[in-house]
C-alpha cells in the first residue's frame, strides 16, 4: 500500500478517508441474514445500564428535549487528542497513520480557554483518547488540572505504561481509567503492542499502584481487550489477572478493520462463536466486584463489515465531539467532517454540529462505532411511538 504518498502535509487536517478507505462499503450490501441479525428489533444492548452504556442519557433530559424539539445544544462530552505521538506500536492501531505525519501536540492555551468557555455552555466531561498516548504529553497534567478546576468529569484510555507519572492526578481527579492491555502474557503483549516484554509487568504494577491510591471506587479502573485470532487464547489469563489485581471490569471488543489492520496484521477472522467461547471462559472470573463486558453486536458488525445502520440519522455529535491536536473539532472521527475549531464561536459550533446530522452518509460508517448504542437509544426516544407496545413505555 502506498501510504507515504497519501499522507497530507504536516498540520493539514488528517482525514481518515485519505489514508484508508477500508471503512467504506460503497455498495452497502446487506444480505438478508445479515439484515436480520442487525435489525433494531433484534438488537439489545446488554451494557446499556452499565458504565459503558448509554442508559445514562436519562441524566441529561435538557439535551434530549433539545434534540426532540430540533434545537441546538452544546455536547455533554469532548474526546481530546493531545497529540499524535505514542510509545507503543500496536499492530492494529486505528490511528497508526496519523503518526506518519510530523509529531504535533495541542496548543495548551487555546484548549484551556476553550474548555472554560465550553463548560459555561454545557460541556460536562472530557475523555482523553486520541491519535496517540495521552500520558505521553507534558500538557496532560496541566489540562487535567484545569479540567478538574472546572469540575469536568474526566476519563482516559491509555496503554498504561506511563501511569506512574500521574498517579496523583489520575487517582484524585478522574472518573475512569481504562487500560488497553489486550493480552494476558508479556509475550503476546510485546508482540502485538510492539514493545519490550518488560512493559507488561510495569503496566500491571502501575495499575496496582493506582488501585491502591484511589478514593473508594473512584476512578473506576478497567482493562480493555481488543480481540483478534492472535490474542484470543490469552483472554482467559487476562481475566484471571484482572480479577486478582482487583480492577473493576474487563471490556472485550473485536479488533476492527481500521488503521494498520491488513498492513501490519492480518484482518480479524474471529467468528461470533469464537468470541462467545472466549467470553464464557473469562466469565468464570467474574464476581461481585469484577464485571466482564462483551457486546455481541460489535462482533457481528465487524464480521459483516458494517455498522448497525438501522436508524436514519446519527445525532452523536450533539452529545459528544472530538477535538484534535491541530485544534480542529469534528462530530465523528471516521467521517471527519469538521464542525469548527478551538477558535469557532460556540453558538456557531452548536449550529454546525446540529446540521452535521444531515450531512453524514451513514453508509460510510465503520463497523463497531462506539456511538451506535447511543444512536440506538436516541432513535427509540425520537420514534417512541414505534416502541410503545413492545417496551410498555407508558409506565403500564
Ligand atoms: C487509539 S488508542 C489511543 C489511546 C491509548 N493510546 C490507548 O491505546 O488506550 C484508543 C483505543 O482504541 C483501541 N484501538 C486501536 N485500534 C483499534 C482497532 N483496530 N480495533 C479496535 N480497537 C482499537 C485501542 O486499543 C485503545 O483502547
Ligand atoms: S492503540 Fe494506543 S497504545 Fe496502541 S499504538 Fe495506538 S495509540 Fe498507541
Amino acid at each position: 500500500m502506498l501510504l507515504m504518498s497519501l499522507i497530507p502535509e504536516p498540520m493539514e487536517m488528517l482525514d481518515n478517508r485519505n489514508i484508508s478507505n477500508k471503512h467504506n462499503n460503497p455498495n452497502n450490501e446487506r444480505d438478508k441474514s445479515d439484515l436480520e441479525k442487525r435489525s433494531l428489533r433484534n438488537y439489545s444492548d446488554v451494557t446499556s445500564s452499565s458504565i459503558l452504556g448509554f442508559g445514562k442519557l436519562v441524566y441529561h433530559p435538557e439535551k434530549l428535549l433539545a434534540l426532540k424539539n430540533g434545537r441546538t445544544s452544546f455536547p455533554i462530552t469532548a474526546t481530546l487528542s493531545l497529540g499524535n505521538y505514542c510509545n507503543h506500536g500496536c499492530l492494529w492501531c486505528s490511528t497508526a497513520y496519523f503518526r506518519e505525519a510530523e509529531a504535533t501536540q495541542i496548543n495548551y492555551q487555546k484548549l484551556s480557554s476553550w474548555l472554560e468557555r465550553a463548560t459555561k455552555r454545557g460541556l460536562r466531561g472530557i475523555g482523553y483518547v486520541g491519535n496517540g498516548e495521552p500520558l505521553a504529553f507534558k500538557a496532560f497534567d496541566e489540562i487535567a488540572y484545569d479540567a478538574s478546576k472546572l469540575n469536568l468529569s474526566q476519563g482516559i484510555f491509555t496503554n498504561g505504561y506511563l501511569i506512574d507519572r500521574y498517579i496523583e492526578t489520575l487517582s484524585q481527579n478522574f472518573t475512569y481509567v481504562r487500560v488497553s492491555l489486550d493480552a494476558g502474557s508479556k509475550e503476546v503483549h510485546s508482540a502485538l503492542h510492539e514493545v519490550r516484554p518488560e512493559h507488561f509487568d510495569k503496566i500491571l504494577e502501575n495499575i496496582s499502584k493506582l488501585l491502591s491510591r484511589r478514593k473508594g471506587h473512584s476512578p473506576t479502573i478497567g482493562i480493555q481487550f481488543a480481540t483478534h485470532q492472535r490474542n484470543i487464547n490469552d483472554l482467559e489469563q487476562c481475566a484471571k489477572i484482572c480479577s486478582e489485581i482487583g480492577v473493576d471490569y474487563l471490556s472485550i471488543k473485536p479488533v476492527f478493520d481500521r488503521g494498520s489492520v491488513k498492513d501490519k496484521i492480518e484482518k480479524n477472522s474471529l467468528t461470533l462463536e469464537q468470541y462467545e467461547a472466549g467470553y464464557a471462559k473469562a466469565l468464570a472470573y467474574e464476581n461481585e466486584h469484577f464485571k466482564i463486558y462483551f457486546r455481541p453486536q460489535q462482533a457481528i458488525s465487524e464480521n459483516s463489515e458494517q455498522n448497525m445502520l438501522m436508524y436514519k440519522k446519527c445525532h452523536a455529535a450533539q452529545f459528544g465531539v472530538n477535538v484534535y491536536e491541530n485544534g480542529d473539532i469534528t462530530g465523528c472521527g471516521p467521517h471527519h467532517i469538521k464542525v469548527g475549531d478551538l477558535d469557532t464561536d460556540l453558538v456557531k459550533l452548536e449550529e454546525n454540529i446540529k446540521s452535521l446530522a444531515n450531512k453524514l452518509d451513514l453508509k460510510n460508517c465503520p463497523a463497531g462505532c462506539r456511538y451506535h448504542a447511543l444512536n440506538y437509544q436516541l432513535h427509540k426516544i425520537l420514534n417512541s411511538e414505534q416502541f410503545a407496545d413492545v417496551e410498555h413505555i407508558n409506565l403500564i
